[in-house]
């Protein structure tokens, strides 16, 4: 067993676990939070992704143990208050979301991206950085749409072209 304590979405959350406890099932299971999903076995279609110190991890992919100490932002973290952050506000409005089952993970995938590469994204860049997100409603095209726009907001360029 561990003892693993690590803050979730500004909350301290503690708990004794078996060692092989994946940060998924720590994140659903101890922290109760269920808007993290898993979509594959194989690590590849990014449903688990949560912001783990600030950049973007499969929580499927890692033990809760190596998080102890950690802040972690959950896709029910990423809002502020009853204001949604601008990349769930594309999503929306953007027909983004189908099933909904990938959206948690496009969408910490989607800031995770606009942090690192800056809000100036191209296309390419989105379809490039969406590498490990599958969406098996397979309607990309409106979730590259969203994340641009949600780029374009947070850089101002929006607002500039009206
Ligand atoms: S559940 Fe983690 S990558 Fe699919
Ligand atoms: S919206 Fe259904 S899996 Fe992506």
């Amino acid at each position: 067993m561990s003892s693993v304590t690590m803050t979730v979405n500004g909350k301290s959350v503690s708990a004794d676990v078996e060692d092989r406890t994946l940060l998924v099932d720590f994140i659903r299971g101890n922290a109760g939070l269920t808007g993290t999903h898993v979509g594959c076995d194989t690590s590849q279609c990014g449903a688990c992704l949560v912001l783990m110190d600030g950049r973007a991890v499969k929580s499927c992919t890692m033990l809760a143990a190596q998080a102890d100490g950690a802040e972690v932002v959950t896709i029910e973290g990423v809002a502020s208050g009853d204001q949604l952050h601008p990349v769930q506000a594309a999503f929306k409005d953007n027909h983004g979301l189908q099933c909904g089952f990938c959206t948690p993970g496009m969408i910490i995938s989607a800031v995770d991206m606009i942090n690192r590469c800056g809000p100036n994204l191209d296309e390419a860049t989105i379809r490039h950085e969406l590498d490990g997100n599958i969406c098996r409603c397979t309607g990309y095209h409106n979730i590259v749409k969203a994340i641009k726009a949600a780029a374009d907001e947070m850089s101002g360029t929006a607002a500039a072209a009206e």
